[in-house]
């Protein structure tokens, strides 16, 4: 069953905790990501570990395999339930990530599942540093394949992609899909789909920050993407 995820990109804790209070009975699932974290770090984590949602730790960690290393065991050691790490990265810095998994759940025994970024769903091909090279699509398949041979439990990709990877990749992987809209509004989201069709698709796991956040009223917008996440279940 598909999961949303609400990204709680937020500059203060109490705008996080307040509405990670009001969806308490929508959705099982919050995102922390860099402007939260680097803020609030640890702290806002157990707070909201506390109000019992299960934590998305979205870091998206890129950098030399020892350091990953270090920063996947501390992730782990917090008791979050899900992290990040770019699959450009390479094969040694997934691994070291993994390996760093497995001794944080020495300190703590829960063991969070370790999800792929391949390529942001806020670039096309014209933004990328190489746009004459190979379509968006044949890289984001071309690390997710290699991801899966590295170990990871699944990817993040654009809701676009998943027909593709579910067809070329081996059963078993979760995928996370960022850039999920109801409606196409133009912000720096582009390449889009809505709730609905990427769970057809399917889509594990389904972030969505501001058409939640910044909505006049959070709780009706969750439901909102819950009813076309859950079409048989919710009112
Ligand atoms: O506000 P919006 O719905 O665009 O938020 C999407 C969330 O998903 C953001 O928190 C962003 O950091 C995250 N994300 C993304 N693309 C990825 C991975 C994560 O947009 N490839």
């Amino acid at each position: 069953m598909a999961e949303l995820i609400v990204a709680l990109d937020f500059s203060k804790k109490s705008q996080a905790l307040s509405l990670a209070k009001q969806l308490k009975n929508e959705v099982k699932w919050l995102k922390i990501g860099l402007e939260l974290y680097t803020r609030y770090g640890p702290e806002v984590t157990k707070e909201l570990k506390a109000l019992g949602f299960n934590i998305f730790l979205d870091l998206k960690f890129l950098d030399i395999p020892n350091t990953v290393l270090g920063a996947v065991r501390s992730a782990t050691a917090l008791g979050i339930d899900m992290l990040t790490v770019h699959l450009l990265g390479g094969e040694s810095m997934i691994r070291a990530a993994l390996k760093g998994r497995e001794l944080g759940q020495g300190e703590n025994e829960h063991k969070p599942l370790v999800l792929g970024v391949t390529i942001l769903t806020s670039l096309e091909r014209k933004d990328l540093p190489w746009p004459e090279s190979r379509e968006i699509s044949r890289v984001v398949l071309d690390l997710a394949q290699k991801g899966q041979n590295w170990g990871v439990d699944g990817v993040v990709c654009s809701a676009q992609e998943l027909a593709l990877l579910k067809a070329k990749l081996e059963p078993g992987l979760y995928y996370l899909t960022p850039g999920i809209r109801l409606d196409q509004k133009s912000d720096d989201q582009k390449r889009t789909m809505s709730p609905g069709e990427a769970v057809k698709l399917g889509a594990n796991f389904l972030v969505v920050g501001r058409p939640i956040t910044c909505a006049q009223d959070p709780v009706r917008a969750a439901r909102l993407f819950q009813k076309e996440i859950h079409p048989a279940t919710r009112r």
